[in-house]
């Protein structure tokens, strides 16, 4: 059995739980429907370019299936894309999300493998954040009997980037290390978990001192991201460590492979740095570069080191790597089914509280993975006064430590 990371708290299980009541029904299909609800991003920006609005009902095209949506993952690239903060960014305006879970509505011509009132979950290119979406079916996975909605839409993108990386990249094997950023996070979870299913792995974890308790189960070592996490490192591991996973990027980037062992892999999967106020930031963008040291070929052969780059979406959607994605997929699942992992989740949110929802992940406030979910009303508390008390009446605690996470939502932790 896999370390889990915090247990979900009592509220977003309850939230799961009742989910997962709804799950056994067939498909509700009001399929003379003409319109649909979105959350759509009408231009790059702060939280105000996002609004829920209706849609033209999509209709499947050949080869791929219509999916009534119950929830879908928000992630921290969700952020950075209301920014404006990615490369070639496409016309706005859109409908963000990456990845959603739901049920097959119907399928269009030439379609196989999938079936009327089939659970499953899916990689979008955009436009998940929707009631129903229609997608290739290469990019579209059948959900396990017992997994909730809930946990399907926090699986796929944390799920696959974190195995592609351990597993495909770096070839993690018995006996490493391994130092993962963001260690409270959806991916940074995935990691520690995929880690434990692999006999003595040594897990670094790097999170907001606020998260240590709930997390501290899921990796070895636990250390602050204000403190200087490299010496700290070096001084229970001298040599280094064997695998860096780094999102953060600029002044990471070096201290990272600063501590690499040699033929230990260094890998840049994201770029949170970028990320400092509401809207981007061309100081951020421009910093985070320049702290990025350039890399010299000659000096990683001297060194024994490798550097890696990772994107999930780029393969899935520019490199046509869905097929590679789909048997990690497989592997994934199965270990679901054999519980050694199993998402994390942080919080469910109505689609009209998309904005109360990015704005913790940007806060820093979430520990798992932020699903939107489908079938939730918004709570009017939570929409309009974050420093309230909770539901229940009840204060809510201080988290401890440096917390950057400010406000934190009151009915969640
Ligand atoms: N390349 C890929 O295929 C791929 C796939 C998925 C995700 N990613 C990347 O992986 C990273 C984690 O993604 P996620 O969706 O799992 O998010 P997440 O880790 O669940 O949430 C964000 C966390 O990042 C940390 N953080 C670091 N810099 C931050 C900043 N400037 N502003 C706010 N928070 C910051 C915070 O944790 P602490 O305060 O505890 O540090 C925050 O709680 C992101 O960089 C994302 O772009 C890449």
């Amino acid at each position: 059995m896999a370390k889990e990371g915090a247990d979900m708290t009592e509220e977003t299980q309850y939230m799961i739980d009742r989910n997962a009541g709804k799950e056994g029904v067939s498909v509700e299909s009001p399929s003379n429907a003409k319109e649909m609800r979105a959350v759509v991003l009408a231009g790059f920006g702060g939280l105000n370019k996002l609004r829920v609005t209706k849609k033209a009902m999509p209709e499947p095209q050949n080869g791929e299936v219509k999916i009534r949506v119950k929830a879908c993952g928000l992630n921290f690239l969700d952020l950075m894309v209301r920014q404006g903060n990615i490369d070639n960014p496409p016309k706005t305006p859109l409908v963000p999300g990456f990845e959603c879970c739901g049920i097959v509505e119907s399928v269009g011509e030439n379609t196989q493998g999938f079936e009327i009132g089939d659970r499953v979950m899916a990689f979008m290119n955009y436009n998940a954040w929707a009631e129903v979406v229609c997608t290739p079916v290469d990019f579209v996975y059948k959900m396990p009997d017992e997994m909730m909605f809930a946990e399907a839409a926090a699986f796929s993108l944390n799920f696959v980037a974190a195995y592609m990386m351990l597993f495909e990249v770096a070839r993690l094997r018995e006996g490493m290390s391994v130092l993962v950023h963001s260690a409270g996070g959806a991916v940074g979870q995935a990691v520690a978990q995929l880690c434990s299913t692999v006999p003595n792995i040594t897990v670094f974890g790097i999170a907001s001192c606020f998260k240590h308790a709930s997390i501290k189960d899921s990796v070895t070592h636990l250390f602050d991201r204000n403190t200087d996490y490299i010496q700290e490192i070096k001084k229970i591991s001298p040599d280094g460590v064997d695998i860096v996973l780094d999102c953060l990027c600029g002044e990471n980037t070096g201290k990272s492979l600063s501590l690499l062992k040699p033929l230990g892999t260094y890998i840049l999967y994201g770029a949170s740095n970028m990320v400092t106020g509401e809207t981007r930031s061309f100081f951020s963008f421009a910093k985070s570069w320049w702290q990025v040291e350039k890399v010299n070929p000659i000096k990683l052969y001297e060194e024994n080191k490798v550097i890696a780059g990772f994107s999930l979406l780029n393969l899935l959607f520019k490199q046509g790597g869905y097929n590679l994605v789909k048997s990690v997929m497989n592997k994934l699942l199965s270990l679901y089914e054999q519980k050694k992992i199993r998402p994390l989740v942080d919080s469910l949110w109505a689609l009209e509280e998309v904005k109360e929802a990015m704005q913790r992940i940007h806060d820093r406030g979430n520990i798992g993975k932020l699903i939107l979910d489908v079938e939730k009303s918004p709570t009017p508390l939570m929409a309009n006064d974050s420093t309230e008390t909770s539901e229940a009446g009840e204060e809510e605690e201080e988290p401890e430590g440096d917390n950057d996470s400010k406000e934190r939502m009151p009915f969640i932790h």
